[in-house]
């Protein structure tokens, strides 16, 4: 069964994932959200209002009364700034199954927080939720997501042809990963242990 546990606080070596807040809107919109850079690899466009931003943190703030909501803002330790945004969704009541997904703002690209978010976030997913699979996707035109997917183990299942259609109208193939509860623990026995703060 899964251990709903809600976004509880999850600190790694450079990051903490935290529940957002409203008055994290105006960094979201000006890290991520209204930059094309960003948006562009995901389905809804850039916001071109702080207002939107807004709205959809409020939300998203609303949501965390449920045990079964998991949306983690982005955090660097060192200097506070928020830098995205990652969650587990789609909970699949007769599987245990879920799915995957992030954004960093483009400032923040390459320099690995990608990956540490995923690996503390799919790590809390197993073992702390029991979740039986866990699987993402991404845009063939978006390698540096499928690289964060495969750093954390996940294994390429297909490609879908256009499995989405961008705020462009541009449709996007994509392949799609997963990785089993099973061998994620095999695979990891000695994983990282992250210090979780649980309600
Ligand atoms: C996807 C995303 C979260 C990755 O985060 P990140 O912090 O940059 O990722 P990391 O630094 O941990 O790893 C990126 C890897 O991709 C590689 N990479 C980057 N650009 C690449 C490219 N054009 N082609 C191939 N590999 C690329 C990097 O070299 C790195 O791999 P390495 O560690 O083996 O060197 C970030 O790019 C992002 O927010 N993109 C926009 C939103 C998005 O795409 N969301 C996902 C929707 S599916």
């Amino acid at each position: 069964m899964i251990n709903y546990s809600g976004t509880p606080k999850i600190e790694t070596d450079r990051l903490i994932l935290r529940k957002f807040e409203l008055t994290d809107a105006q960094s979201v919109f000006d890290h991520w959200l209204s930059d094309e850079r960003v948006t562009d690899n995901r389905i809804k466009g850039a916001h071109k209002t702080v207002s939107e931003t807004m709205k959809r943190t409020a939300k998203i703030v609303s949501e965390y009364a449920s045990k079964e909501f998991c949306y983690w803002a982005i955090e660097l330790k060192t200097s506070g700034e928020l830098i995205g945004e990652i969650d587990l969704y789609n909970f699949d009541i007769a599987t245990e199954n879920c799915e995957g997904s992030y954004s960093l703002g483009y400032k923040w690209w390459n320099q690995g927080y990608g990956t540490e978010a995923l690996r503390a976030v799919v790590e809390f997913g197993f073992r702390h939720m029991n979740i039986h699979k866990i699987s993402a996707a991404h845009n063939l035109d978006n390698p540096a997501s499928g690289k964060i997917i495969s750093k954390v183990g996940m294994e390429q299942e297909g490609i879908i042809r256009h499995m989405i259609r961008n705020a462009k109208s541009q449709y996007k193939d994509c392949a799609v990963y997963g990785i089993l509860q099973e061998d994620y623990l095999k695979n990891n026995v000695n994983a990282h242990t992250y210090i979780l703060k649980l309600e």
